[in-house]
């Protein structure tokens, strides 16, 4: 029985690849949306083919959320000659301190035992603040980090559910519910055509920089997030993918 059920994921995750434009896609089996502990499977999932990746000297970026919190719960050490350096994606986006990227990141780094670098900066930041923060050496140097990211781990969320819980105001909600807001990635809120809607003003990653790095991996599951996964896989770049089986039979199913 085992046998047929890992040689159906594996027909399925070769279907989701070809349907996403995907180089690779990792699915464990059940939907986290129903068994939370399924969220565990797919941070295990995606520690483990990390760790492929994870040879020589890195610097890895992380975003925020309870997902890559579970990648980094499921990190262990690697091999003497590893060199790695996590840093946040993006900071202030709005999270509870234990799905805060800089939270991620440096449990990462404890049980990768790599080093870390964090960003502190406020959630709301208006253009001034922003513009001066840019010029802070300590912020300047922790950038150019992020940008020098080789591997990028990263969340996708549902946009109304994000904006929810980022307690957002009443008119980013209503501008959300205008321009049919439906995915969430890096503080960046897409349509279903993966098209940028809004994005939280924030200093790090931002979109665009991710065609410089080698290894991008999107971890996200439960059927609830699949017209999310969808519309921000569109948007691309495409590179790998952890989920699970509630999210991927919804994105095959087209429903
Ligand atoms: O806020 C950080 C973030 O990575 C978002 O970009 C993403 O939508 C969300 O967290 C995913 O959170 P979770 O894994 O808890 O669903």
């Amino acid at each position: 029985v085992l046998i047929n059920e890992l040689s159906g994921l594996r027909v399925l995750e070769m279907r989701l690849r070809e349907n996403l434009s995907l180089s690779e896609v990792i699915i464990v089996p059940g939907d986290s949306d129903k068994e939370p502990w399924i969220k565990n499977e797919m941070g295990k999932a995606a520690a483990m083919r990390l760790k492929l990746e994870l040879i020589g000297h890195h610097v890895i970026a992380v975003t925020g959320g309870t997902t890559t919190a579970s990648v980094a719960e499921m990190m262990t050490p690697g091999t003497k000659d590893q060199d790695l350096l996590f840093v946040p994606a993006r900071g202030g986006l709005g999270e509870k301190v234990e799905n805060q990227a800089n939270t991620i990141c440096s449990t990462m780094a404890a049980k990768a035992r790599g080093k870390y670098r964090l960003l502190h900066l406020p959630d709301q930041l208006s253009k001034e603040t922003y513009l001066s923060l840019m010029e802070e050496p300590g912020v300047k140097e922790v950038m150019e980090l992020i940008h020098s990211a080789s591997i990028v781990i990263h969340g996708i969320g549902d946009a109304k559910t994000m904006a929810n819980r980022r307690n957002s105001s009443s008119a980013v909600l209503e501008k959300l519910e205008r321009e049919k807001a439906v995915a969430e990635a890096f503080g960046y809120y897409f349509n279903q055509k993966g098209e940028v809607v809004h994005r939280v003003r924030t200093i790090g990653l931002q979109l665009n920089d991710l065609k410089h790095s080698d290894f991008i991996m999107a971890v996200a599951g439960g059927s609830s997030k699949a017209e999310a996964i969808a519309a921000f896989m569109k948007h691309g770049p495409k590179k790998v993918l952890v989920t699970d089986e509630g999210a991927a039979n919804k994105l095959l199913s087209g429903t």
